[in-house]
């Protein structure tokens, strides 16, 4: 495992581009794991950025997205499809048709499961997976005590997600009760990981995920386990490890 200390969120968001660009110059083809939330969003600005620069390509590259939520439509502004091309495919030449996400409008929870595992198998595998990290070490859906041996699975969101996502949408019956997410099987067979983490709110957990002892109740714990994985933390991330 290789840890990088970033000066703060913008820093980091630098230094993760770096890594995925240098993964899109050595394989063009190459498959990109992706994931939403507020840690990888810099990091998509900054690639946009290298893009219209003429430095990045994105023409050959696929990308399968950890989760989404069940219900959605890709054109529901809380969607993860719609988050995906409004802070990335929007900006960039990569060809929509392969980009991927779990299908939210699939009400078939097994189906929509099988069919997402069968396009990462199809694809040949994720060449680099990118992970923001929860505040209880989720990755992607995994919530404490998901079994480290699933695949795409559904997931029932916790009272407390529903409490805290209530605020983007018009009334609490319109928040999604479940979602479909990458199992951590799926994501430790990820050829490389990259995990980007801000905020000293993330630094008790992310020395849990690094230092502790491997258990489904921390399920990025795991990641110890990956024989290539790099972490890219700001100094308030960090704050809790001595390096
Ligand atoms: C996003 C995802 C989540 C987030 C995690 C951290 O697709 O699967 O696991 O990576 O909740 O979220 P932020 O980055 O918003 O702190």
């Amino acid at each position: 495992m290789v840890i990088y200390k970033a000066k703060d969120y913008q820093d980091m968001s630098r230094k993760a581009a770096n890594i995925i660009s240098a993964q899109i110059i050595m394989k063009p083809n190459c498959v990109l794991g992706l994931a939403t939330g507020s840690s990888p969003v810099g990091t998509y600005k900054q690639l946009i950025e290298w893009y219209k620069k003429g430095d990045l390509d994105f023409s050959q590259v696929t990308s399968v997205n950890l989760d989404e939520y069940k219900g959605l439509s890709p054109e529901n502004d809380q969607s993860y499809r719609y988050f995906m091309n409004t802070n990335l495919f929007d900006h960039v030449n990569i060809d929509k048709t392969r980009t991927f996400v779990p299908d939210g409008l699939e009400a078939d929870s097994a189906k929509a499961c099988n069919d997402y595992n069968a396009v990462i198998r199809k694809q040949g595998g994720v060449d680099l997976q990118l992970l923001g990290l929860g505040h209880n070490g989720h990755i992607g859906f995994n919530e404490p005590g998901a079994a480290f041996e699933k695949e795409t699975h559904c997931v029932d969101l916790t009272e407390s997600t529903i409490e805290a996502n209530k605020r983007f949408f018009e009334s609490e019956d319109d928040v999604p009760r479940q979602a479909y997410t990458m199992g951590i099987k799926n994501i430790m067979q990820a050829k490389k990981i990259l995990v980007v983490v801000s905020g000293e709110d993330k630094a008790d957990i992310l020395k849990e995920v690094l230092y502790g002892p491997i258990t489904p109740k921390v399920p990025a714990s795991i990641l110890q386990l990956h024989n290539d994985v790099t972490i890219v933390a700001d100094e308030a991330a960090l704050s809790k490890i001595d390096m």
